[in-house]
C-alpha cells in the first residue's frame, strides 16, 4: 500500500509563537482523531523549523518538511538555506519546484534537478511539485509540460532515489484561487502521472510512489478527490493554516 500522506504548505505565513501554536493544536487533533496509517506533514517557513521537529520527536504521525533548499552544499550564497542546515535540525522533508518558487525566484527544471540531487544526498525526500498553468491547460498543452518537468527535474535519478520521491501535482490555476481541479481532471493526471513513472522505472516504481494533488484543497473537496485510485493525499496551502480544517483533510484516510 502506498503511503498516504497530506503535507501543509504554509508559505510565509505565522510567526515563530503563531507557528508553534498552531502545530501543537495539529499535534493534538491527530493524536485525538487519527486512526490509520497516514502520514501529516507540515512544511514551515525555515525559522519554525528547530523548534518544530522538537515538538514532532517520537510523533510517528506527524514530519517536519521545510519549503525550499539550495542547490550548494555550502558557500558565499547570502541568505539561503542548505540541505545539510535542514537536516541538522531534524528536518525530513523538503518542497521543491512549487510553482511560487518557479514563478516568482524564476526557478527552471534545470536547476530543480540539481537542487533534487543535493537535498537526496542529504538524505532529504523531495515533495516534488509539478502542474500546468491555467494557459498551458487551456491550449491543450498541460500533459506535455507536465511530463516535461518530470523528464528535466527528476527522471534522471536512479530508480533506488526517485524512489523517495513524493510528487505534488498542483495545477497552477488552481492554487489559491479557489477554484479546485474537478476529482476526475486530477485523477486523469495522476494516472498519467503514474504511467509516465512506470514507463521509465517499471510498474513496481510507480506504484509505490505517493502522488498528491494541491490547489484550495479544503476539507470538503478532499473526500472525493481522495477516493480516487492515483491520489494519495494532498498538498494544502490556506487550509493548512487552520489546524481543525487540515487535520480534518487528514482524517479522509481514516
Ligand atoms: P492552496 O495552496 O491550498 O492555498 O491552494 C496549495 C499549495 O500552494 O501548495
Amino acid at each position: 500500500m502506498r503511503q498516504k500522506i497530506v503535507a501543509g504548505n504554509w508559505k510565509m505565513n505565522l510567526d515563530l509563537n503563531e507557528g508553534i501554536t498552531l502545530f501543537n493544536e495539529v499535534a493534538a487533533f491527530i493524536a485525538q482523531d487519527i486512526t490509520g496509517s497516514q502520514q501529516a506533514i507540515v512544511c514551515s517557513p525555515y525559522i519554525h523549523l528547530s523548534a518544530l521537529t522538537a515538538l514532532a520527536k517520537g510523533n510517528t504521525k506527524l514530519s517536519v518538511g521545510a519549503q525550499n533548499a539550495h542547490q550548494a552544499e555550502s558557500g558565499a550564497y547570502t541568505g539561503e538555506i542548505s540541505a545539510k542546515m535542514l537536516t541538522s535540525v531534524g528536518v525530513t522533508y523538503v518542497i521543491l519546484g512549487h510553482s511560487e518558487r518557479r514563478q516568482y525566484f524564476g526557478e527552471t527544471n534545470e536547476l530543480l534537478a540539481k537542487k533534487t540531487d543535493t537535498v537526496l544526498k542529504h538524505g532529504l525526500k523531495p515533495i516534488f511539485c509539478i502542474g500546468e498553468t491555467l494557459q498551458e491547460r487551456e491550449s491543450g498543452v498541460y500533459f506535455d509540460i507536465i511530463k516535461q518537468q518530470l523528464v528535466e527535474a527528476v527522471f534522471h535519478l536512479e530508480a533506488s532515489e526517485f524512489s523517495k520521491l513524493v510528487i505534488a501535482y498542483e495545477p497552477v490555476w488552481a492554487i489559491g484561487t479557489g477554484v479546485t481541479a474537478s476529482a476526475e481532471q486530477a485523477q486523469e493526471i495522476h494516472a498519467f502521472i503514474r504511467k509516465e513513472i512506470a514507463a521509465k522505472y517499471g510498474q513496481a516504481v510507480a506504484d509505490g510512489i505517493s502522488i498528491l494533488y494541491g490547489g484550495s484543497c479544503n476539507p470538503k473537496n478532499a473526500p472525493e478527490l481522495f477516493a480516487k485510485p492515483d491520489i494519495d493525499g494532498g498538498l494544502i496551502g490556506g487550509a493548512s493554516l487552520k489546524a481543525r480544517d487540515f487535520v480534518d483533510i487528514l482524517k479522509v484516510f481514516n
